[in-house]
């Protein structure tokens, strides 16, 4: 249902789990990311239809989670500090493609595969967290990211053609588990 061309190896969780208050600082930014990225998109494709409303929901909920974000480091004494972020999402943008509209279908499905990943990340750390609050937490973005997952997807849908947008999704998410690899020794939400 996530069209993740591979799930997350089992080496990922006890790859990170020392250093979980790090995963929750680059956690955080990435949250402040998904809504500037869905902020930048109202501004750039303004004119098409279901853009402007459909990513305002996205906008007020990743702020919505970067804020929480901010409790939960709060609540564990955890300062807030810039982080080198993985490769992953760097990678990925280089995909999207420079001319419209094949630029504004990658820009959906890329955002899309981004949330998806997430999606799966949340899941393993929600059912892998020591802490039940944390663990139900992860529960609930699991369930949101899914939602944005449909709803970019559903945009790309909406303004191309099914079987466009079926191939582009396949091939962008082979992309997506190339970004996932790509070398980092960093304990991140996306490293590999
Ligand atoms: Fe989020
Ligand atoms: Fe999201």
């Amino acid at each position: 249902m996530l069209h993740l061309a591979e799930l997350t190896r089992p080496e990922w969780y006890p790859s990170i789990k020392d250093s979980l208050d790090v995963i929750l600082i680059d956690h955080t930014h990435l949250e402040k990311r998904a809504a500037s990225t869905a902020l930048s998109m109202i501004f750039r494709y303004t004119g098409r239809s279901g853009v402007p409303r459909r990513l305002s929901e996205v906008v007020a909920e990743e702020m919505d989670h970067f804020t929480r974000m901010l409790d939960i480091l709060d609540a564990r004494g955890v300062e807030l500090r810039r982080l080198d972020p993985a490769p992953y999402a760097s990678c990925l943008v280089e995909e999207i493609r420079s001319q419209e509209p094949q630029r504004f279908l990658d820009k959906l499905l890329v955002a899309g595969l981004i949330e998806a990943r997430s999606c799966e990340r949340f899941s393993i750390l929600a059912k892998e967290v020591d802490d039940p609050e944390l663990a139900e937490f992860y529960e609930e973005l699991f369930e949101a990211e899914a939602n944005h997952y449909t709803l970019y997807t559903g945009l790309a849908r909406d303004h191309f053609p099914e079987q466009e947008v079926e191939e582009r999704l396949d091939a962008l998410a082979l992309k997506e588990v190339e970004a996932l690899r790509a070398e980092t020794d960093l304990p991140r939400l996306h490293s590999y």
